[in-house]
């Protein structure tokens, strides 16, 4: 990440949540554990109100948990808003869609955000200049990482989430119109047919280059698509054949996703680059303004490889509507370990797991 932009998220850091010290490096927060939320596909609705009525539960569930647990900040997984993006920093979504949602001092603190698919189809450039004019939005650039020290000296463990652009890396820029995209998928060419652009092997030497250089006890890679779905888009394949072995070959703690409007946790033991077994966990959390009960690319996943999901059963697929199911995930990482609870819309947890500092 360039200097500027690593100013810009630390200053936005120190402002926020007053406790923690950033440097151009690193924020380091004096204290036990770090703990934080992630959501994805938070984007709202493309008609009045602007916002799902699960999207407002689950803001207020956050800013509840938020203000008890003392939050450093949120990830936001993309797909920002529905369903064409922004058009600029002063198109009304952002206030009807996100600053008038997600209300509450616990939610002041920064929001460090990536683009999906649909904020794509927008202007995606806008969000990244709405970092400029936020006090709380933090996206300096398509992708970028972060930094967190928790506590001081020997002691000292470091997280780090590289964010990277799934659309950069895949090539692949939705088509602008709805109509083309649904005339795509009657004709049979599926959403996952990417075609690769220069950007993407620069942005595959972007991501490769952080984890490589990584020192941290904890490593997030944190994009869009999923690897491994079983819901309505399911796996990407590109994904599948180059992020799997870099995520093992680095030790990557967790890949996480939204895309498909469901919680998944999926767990892959792949060699590293010793050809030693090393165990990485996906997880898809896509559920953060309307809930997905599909399945339907379940046969996609290795055997085994599903460890649990949500939301589950028959709802004749009114989920996407915004109405039923939803959820945010609530993450809390300290010298020892970390814990992920994967939240539904009024705050109680479905589901939780742990994961070890890597070695
Ligand atoms: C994002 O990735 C590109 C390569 O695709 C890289 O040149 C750029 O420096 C990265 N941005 C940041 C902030 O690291
Ligand atoms: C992993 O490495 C072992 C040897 O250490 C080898 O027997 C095995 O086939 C490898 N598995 C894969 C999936 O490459």
């Amino acid at each position: 990440m360039n200097l500027v932009a690593l100013l810009v998220v630390c200053a936005l850091a120190t402002l926020r949540t007053g406790a923690n010290q950033c440097t151009d490096s690193v924020c380091v927060v004096d204290d036990q554990s770090l703990r934080f939320f992630a959501i994805g596909d938070f984007g709202g609705e493309p008609i009045w109100p602007w916002y799902s009525p699960v999207q407002k539960d689950i803001a207020e569930a956050m800013e509840k948990l938020g203000t008890e647990r003392n939050t450093h900040f949120q990830i936001g997984l993309g797909d920002n808003f529905y369903t064409t993006g922004v058009t600029d920093v002063k198109d009304k979504r952002w206030k009807d869609t996100f600053e008038d949602i997600y209300v509450g001092d616990a939610l002041k603190r920064p929001w460090y955000v990536i683009a999906g698919n649909h904020d794509h189809r927008g202007n995606v450039r806008a969000e990244v200049e709405y970092t400029k004019m936020s006090d709380r939005w933090v996206m300096p650039d398509l992708n970028y990482t972060i930094k967190y020290q928790i506590g001081q000296g020997a002691e000292a463990k470091l997280v780090q989430f590289v964010m990277f652009d799934a659309i950069l890396l895949l090539g692949y820029m939705p088509p602008k119109k709805l109509w083309l995209d649904a005339a795509m998928e009657l004709i049979g060419i599926k959403r996952h047919d990417f075609a690769y652009t220069d950007q993407s092997e620069s942005q595959w030497a972007w991501i490769e280059q952080h984890l490589q250089q990584s020192t941290a006890d904890y490593l997030f890679v944190m994009g869009h698509y999923p690897v491994y779905s079983i819901g309505e888009h399911g796996s990407t394949q590109a994904l599948i054949d180059r992020m799997i072995p870099l995520l093992h070959k680095y030790h990557v703690t967790m890949y996480m996703s939204g895309h498909d409007h469901s919680f998944q946790h999926i767990q892959l033991t792949e060699n590293d680059s010793q050809g030693k077994p090393y165990t990485v966990d996906y997880v898809v959390n896509g559920v953060g303004s309307r809930g997905d009960h599909s399945t339907e690319h379940k046969a996609q996943l290795p055997a085994g490889a599903l460890k649990w999901n949500y939301p589950t059963g028959w709802d004749g697929g009114i989920g996407n509507l915004g109405l039923t199911d939803g959820g945010f995930t609530y993450f809390e990482i300290n010298a020892q370990l970390g814990q992920l609870q994967f939240l539904d819309k009024a705050g109680n947890e479905k589901h939780s797991i742990t994961f070890s500092p890597r070695k």
